[in-house]
Order: structure tokens, then C-alpha cells, then sequence
């Protein structure tokens, strides 16, 4: 492993993780551990910048997070989770950043406009909310991350990290902080069982990690195909089409997509044959998950500790870069 070298990456503790996620980063943390220090937040802080209100929804999902982290194979053996709240190195960093970034840069991020649009907030968007992108840079650059595998969506935050960190130097001309990457699945983004671009609880497009095989039946039968297409018999298009982007997603047997492709195209089979083929793909891609998801449950315990293990590790690796930081800035009075 190239100790040298750190992963960061993470999500806000409010709800189940879906295999848009797997696909966006889950995937490429999995890859990634093994090779670089590997940390994960569970970014309570900025779930509540939006939950403020609803603390105990953010409070059950800590553990529900960690959990879906745990069960696609993340190890907590060379993994370190931790919860960014108990970190303060991370409220002192945002502090001393939110000058180094322009209110108008702020106001641009594209991703934080379009989830103000999709909350309805209008004028009553709390100003937490609107700069979360920099308290994300603090969450990332507070290990001094290289590598920040996400979901293209969190393109923006990692550029605003990049460009914090270079200011930072540049401004304090010193040389604290690393040049940070964002690491992007080749795959793009998951569409939505509907196909819908984007996978989202309140559009009950999403098949979450931790679904039964009942209930991703369900969601498999349900889901879009193509809709000019009547009869089995139809010639149809597979391109677009949700049932074959999510069989070139996770269906690893080449021959059998390609085969459903090219007589789906003529015509020669019908949905039900490739939303089972779909189904068994996923099922036994998601039943060792379950299986995980199943120990760590029954353990919760294990999973608090390995939370409160990372924490403390982050908190002590958060201690020293603001040591840094301070002295960088000339406020290292003492
Ligand atoms: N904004 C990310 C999301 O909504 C979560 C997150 C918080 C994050 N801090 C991070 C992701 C740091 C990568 C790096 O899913």
C-alpha cells in the first residue's frame, strides 16, 4: 500500500445507499482501498446544514451509513471511518477558508443551486446549507487527501477543495496542503429505474443496496424499458434504455448482454426475459452485501467502535495540520 498517498471520500448520514452510489464511488473505493490510506466521513455537519431541524433522522443514519460502507466490502481493518462532527479541526479549517473563496464562486456551484432548486428552499435556503461546499473542502483537505473518489455530481466541491488548497499556499506561501484529485467511475451516472438522470428517494427511482429480493423483483419489474415499444415482436432500442444501461452496468457475462441486445433490437426477445436475466444479476450481486449488512447489524457495537476508532485517529491527524496551518497564517501565538 502506498501509505503516502490518502483517499478521502464519504457521505451525509440521511438515508440508504443505492447502487447509484455503488456505481459513482462505492465501486472505487473498493478498488482504491487496498492501494491508499483510505478515510470515509460520515458528514453529519453537513447533512444537518439541511436537517437542522431534524437532528435524530441524521443521528439513526450514522450507523446505517457506515453500514452500507461496511456491507460492499469496505474494511475496516485498513479503512478509517470517522464522523466529521467530532472532528473540530474541520470547523476551524472552514473557518479560515470561507476567506480564501469569493461569495460569488459560492452562489455559482451548480450542484448546490440545483439541490436548493429540489428542496424548494427559495429565500429560506440557510446559509449553512450554501456554503457546505466549503466545509467539504475542510472535511477533504484536513487529511491532506490526494484522491477523492465521488459521484460526478461532487465535481464542483473538489474543484473549490483544489482551489482552496492552492490558494492556501500560494496566500501563506507555504506548502501545507497537497494537490487533490477527484477520482470519477467510468461509467458515469446511474440512471434511475425510471430514467430519470438522477436516482433519488423522492423520486422512487432508486434500488437500494440493502433491498430485499422481493422488493428489487418489484423495482425490476416496474422499471422503464423502451416506450414506443409494444409487442415483443417490436424491433426496440437499447440505447437509453434503463434495463440495458443497468445490464452493462453490473451484468459481468459480456455474451449474454450482447446477445439480449442484438435480438432485443429485432425484436426476438421480450422484457420479461431480460428483466429476469436483470434480476438475477443484481440479486446475486447484492446478496453477499446483504449478508455483510446482515453480521454488521447483529454487531452493532463493532461498528461504534471502528466509528469511534477513526474518529479519534482523524482528530489527532486534524490536531496537527492546524498546527500547520496556524503557523502559515501567523496565528500560532503561543
Ligand atoms: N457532499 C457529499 C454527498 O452529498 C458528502 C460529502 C461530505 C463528501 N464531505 C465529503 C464527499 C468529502 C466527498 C468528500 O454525498
Amino acid at each position: 500500500m502506498n501509505k503516502q498517498k490518502r483517499i478521502l471520500t464519504g457521505e451525509r448520514p440521511t438515508g440508504k445507499l443505492h447502487l447509484g452510489h455503488y456505481v459513482g464511488s462505492l465501486a472505487n473505493r473498493i478498488k482504491l482501498q487496498k492501494e491508499l490510506e483510505t478515510f470515509i466521513i460520515v458528514a453529519d455537519t453537513q447533512a444537518l446544514t439541511d436537517n437542522y431541524n431534524n437532528p435524530q433522522k441524521v443521528r439513526d443514519n450514522i450507523l446505517e451509513t457506515t453500514i452500507d460502507n461496511l456491507a460492499v466490502g469496505l474494511d475496516p481493518d485498513i479503512v478509517t471511518f470517522f464522523i466529521q462532527s467530532q472532528v473540530p479541526s474541520i470547523a476551524e479549517l472552514t473557518m479560515f477558508f470561507m476567506n480564501l473563496v469569493t461569495h460569488s464562486q459560492v452562489l455559482r456551484n451548480p450542484t448546490v443551486k440545483y439541490e436548493i432548486e429540489q428542496k424548494g428552499f427559495n429565500e429560506s435556503v440557510p446559509f449553512g446549507f450554501v456554503a457546505y461546499p466549503i466545509s467539504q473542502a475542510a472535511d477533504i483537505l484536513v487529511v491532506n487527501a490526494n484522491l477523492v473518489p465521488v459521484g460526478d455530481d461532487q465535481k464542483p466541491m473538489v474543484e473549490l477543495a483544489q482551489d482552496v488548497a492552492e490558494k492556501f499556499n500560494r496566500t501563506y506561501n507555504c506548502n501545507v496542503f497537497n494537490k487533490v484529485e477527484g477520482y470519477y467511475s467510468n461509467i458515469g451516472r446511474l440512471i434511475g429505474t425510471d430514467g430519470n438522470a438522477k436516482m433519488s428517494k423522492s423520486l422512487g427511482n432508486t434500488i437500494y443496496l440493502s433491498d430485499s429480493g422481493e422488493v428489487l423483483k418489484e423495482k425490476i419489474n416496474k422499471m422503464f424499458t423502451d416506450p414506443s415499444r409494444i409487442h415483443a415482436t417490436d424491433p426496440g432500442k437499447v440505447e437509453g434504455n434503463p434495463v440495458f444501461i443497468y445490464h452493462d452496468a453490473f451484468n459481468t457475462n459480456m455474451e449474454e448482454v450482447a446477445d439480449l441486445k442484438e435480438r432485443y433490437l429485432v425484436g426476438k426477445v421480450g422484457d420479461v426475459e431480460v428483466k429476469a436475466k436483470l434480476f438475477n444479476v443484481l440479486d446475486k450481486f447484492l446478496e453477499p452485501i446483504r449478508e455483510k449488512r446482515n453480521y454488521y447489524d447483529l454487531h452493532r457495537d463493532e461498528v461504534i467502535d471502528i466509528l469511534k476508532t477513526g474518529t479519534a485517529k482523524v482528530k489527532k491527524i486534524g490536531e496537527e495540520l492546524i498546527e500547520q496551518v496556524k503557523e502559515a497564517m501567523k496565528i500560532n501565538y503561543f
